[in-house]
This record gives C-alpha cells, sequence and structure tokens, in this order.
C-alpha cells in the first residue's frame, strides 16, 4: 500500500466509488484487515513494529475515506440546492386579469339598486311561447302592437322573446302577491341593423304587485332609480303612450345633463305603466294593482359612456371593451 491509495480515496468520483475503495481496503477481505490477521504469524520484535505502522495506516484510511465522504455529500447537497435556487426577486409572471364587459357592469349596477330598495332578481327563458311573449300581455292575435315586435320563429311556433315582459306573466304564474321583482335579460327583434338597431340587446324590467300600489309608486320607483344612478334632485317624467299590458301606459324619461354635449335634456329609456287588468285576468290575480317598466340596457350604456355604435358592444374588439374596465 502506497499513497496511491490515499490519492484514490481523495479523488473518488462518488460515493459507490468510495465505498468500493473502502471494502476492498477494509472490508473483511480487505487489504489491511489482512495485513493485521497475518499480524499473529509475525515474531513478537517484528509483530510490533508492524502492528504500529498498519494501526497507524489504518487510522489514515479511515480518516481520508471520511473526509472524502464528507466532501462528496457536500458536493452533492450544494448541486441540490443549486438546482432548487428560487430567486424571489424576479418579478412575476403577470396574469391579464379578465374584467366585466360594459353591459354587465351596467346591468349590474341597476341590480345593485333595486336589490337595495327590496326587489328579488328573477330571470326568465329567451325561447318563448307566443301565450306569454303577446297573448297573456294584451296582444291580441291581429292587433297591430304586434307589428312592432316582430322577431325570430321557430319551425314548432315558438319564438325568441321581444321584451323581458313575458317574464311578467311567467313569475306571476307561479307566485302570490305582494311582491317587487326585477328581471335582466337579453331580447332579439327582426331588425335592419344598424347603429342604433340590433337584432339582440338587453331590458331589464320591473314588476311591483299588491294592494293598492298607484301610480305615485311607480313614479317613485322610477325617481330612486334615477337619483340612484345621477345623484339626488334627479327628476323624472312620464308622457301618456300605449303599450297593450299597461293602463294608463306612459315612456318616462329622466333629466340629466348629456355626458358629451353638456346639454341638460330628458333621457327617454323605457316604457311603464299600471299593470293591465287583462293581464291580471290571465294570471287569475284578483283584488290587487301593480306597476311595471322595462328600458333598454343598451341605450342606458352608450348614452352614459358615450358608445356610438351599438354593434360595437357585441363585437368583442378588446380595444374597445379594454376602454370600459371598471366604469359602472
Ligand atoms: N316591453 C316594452 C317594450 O319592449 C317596454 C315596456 C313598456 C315594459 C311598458 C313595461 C311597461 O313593463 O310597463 O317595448
Amino acid at each position: 500500500m502506497n499513497d496511491d491509495t490515499l490519492h484514490a480515496i481523495a479523488t473518488a468520483p462518488d460515493l459507490r466509488e468510495l465505498q468500493a475503495l473502502r471494502v476492498r481496503l477494509l472490508g473483511k477481505k480487505g487489504e489491511l484487515t489482512e495485513g493485521l490477521k497475518s499480524l499473529g504469524a509475525l515474531p513478537p520484535e517484528e509483530r510490533r513494529a508492524r502492528g504500529a505502522a498498519l494501526h497507524e495506516r489504518k487510522r489514515a484510511v479511515e480518516a481520508a475515506l471520511e473526509a472524502r465522504k464528507a466532501a462528496l455529500e457536500r458536493a452533492a447537497l450544494d448541486a441540490r440546492l443549486a438546482a432548487e435556487r428560487l430567486d424571489l426577486t424576479l418579478p412575476g409572471e403577470r396574469v391579464p386579469a379578465g374584467a366585466h364587459h360594459l353591459l354587465t357592469q351596467v346591468t349590474n349596477r341597476l341590480l345593485d339598486v333595486f336589490a337595495s330598495l327590496g326587489y328579488e332578481v328573477v330571470v326568465g327563458p329567451e325561447l318563448e311561447d307566443d301565450r306569454h311573449n303577446f297573448g297573456a300581455l294584451n296582444f291580441p292575435p291581429d292587433h297591430p302592437a304586434r307589428d312592432t315586435q316582430d322577431t325570430f320563429w321557430t319551425t314548432d311556433g315558438r319564438l325568441l322573446r321581444t321584451h323581458t315582459s313575458p317574464m311578467q306573466v311567467r313569475y306571476m304564474e307561479s307566485h302570490e302577491p305582494p311582491f317587487r321583482v326585477v328581471v335582466p335579460g337579453r331580447v332579439f327583434r327582426n331588425e335592419a341593423v344598424d347603429a342604433t338597431h340590433e337584432a339582440q340587446f338587453h331590458q331589464l324590467e320591473a314588476l311591483v304587485v299588491g294592494e293598492r300600489i298607484t301610480m305615485a309608486d311607480l313614479k317613485g320607483a322610477i325617481t330612486e332609480m334615477a337619483t340612484a344612478l345621477l345623484g339626488s334632485g334627479t327628476r323624472t317624467r312620464l308622457l301618456p303612450t300605449y303599450f297593450p299590458f299597461v293602463e294608463p301606459g306612459a315612456e318616462f324619461a329622466i333629466w340629466w345633463q348629456h355626458p358629451k354635449t353638456g346639454r341638460e335634456e330628458w333621457l327617454e329609456l323605457g316604457g311603464c305603466g299600471m299593470v293591465h287588468p287583462r293581464v291580471f285576468e290571465a294570471v287569475g290575480y284578483e283584488g290587487v294593482t301593480g306597476f311595471a317598466f322595462g328600458f333598454g340596457i343598451e341605450r342606458l350604456a352608450m348614452v352614459s359612456y358615450q358608445v356610438s355604435d351599438i354593434r360595437d358592444l357585441f363585437r368583442g374588439d378588446l380595444r374597445l371593451l379594454e376602454q370600459f374596465r371598471g366604469v359602472a
């Protein structure tokens, strides 16, 4: 045995090789082990000197093995730590956050207002039947009022609802008064599409039924909504008009300052009125009165946020949509 051995230990490339060296030197049949075993066969004076040398050699080998083992283990740990190293100062990956569509924001804003006034939010089907969309709302079969609400029909005689008013009928068919509900939803018309007309748009409908509900309650509800949207002191106006399912019927407007021109003017929003007795009759209600109103959400959103073409609201163009992140 010579210092090549210590050198081999000191440069063993890994723990396996090191273990092989240990076995070769110190194992049961290892070189040093055999040397120590053979001491007994020597004459005493030779045995002492040889024994001392072998023991010292064994200690040196053991120390070298330990040192190399520690070095190899340290190197392995260092490599692992380097591989697992995390630079916590690196900036995180930015996930682009989505946002609600302008129409959704305006709708949610309106629903918040009505929820705070004690209204329940309900929704109805977009595919309707004639009775709910027209018949029970007092549109007789050949009445010209139907012409203003041309729509798309399925081959089995159903239609895409032209307004959210059919949900008035559906709600009353399955609930007893008194109640206050609002109905947001998508509606459809067979329109020639242009900057202010789309074949689909959204409405918000309100229906309040109970004992002795009056037109003053209707005016109050519309004024509350306008106040919540535009601030206190907001005025509202009702002008008589005709809708088959209300009597009297009116169109309503709110007095506001146009965000673009700065002029104060009436913003015509939608229709309203006292629920027609024939509608109550159609759903089997007696001894109650009620009011209803409904209006287009696109129009309110467009004038409020100066969107000049209704088609832009349905194009999904991010350049437009991103301008309305969190506005309403
Ligand atoms: N449904 C009507 C429309 O789309 C709007 C409307 C008018 C709703 C009068 C109402 C109402 O609830 O009372 O043209």
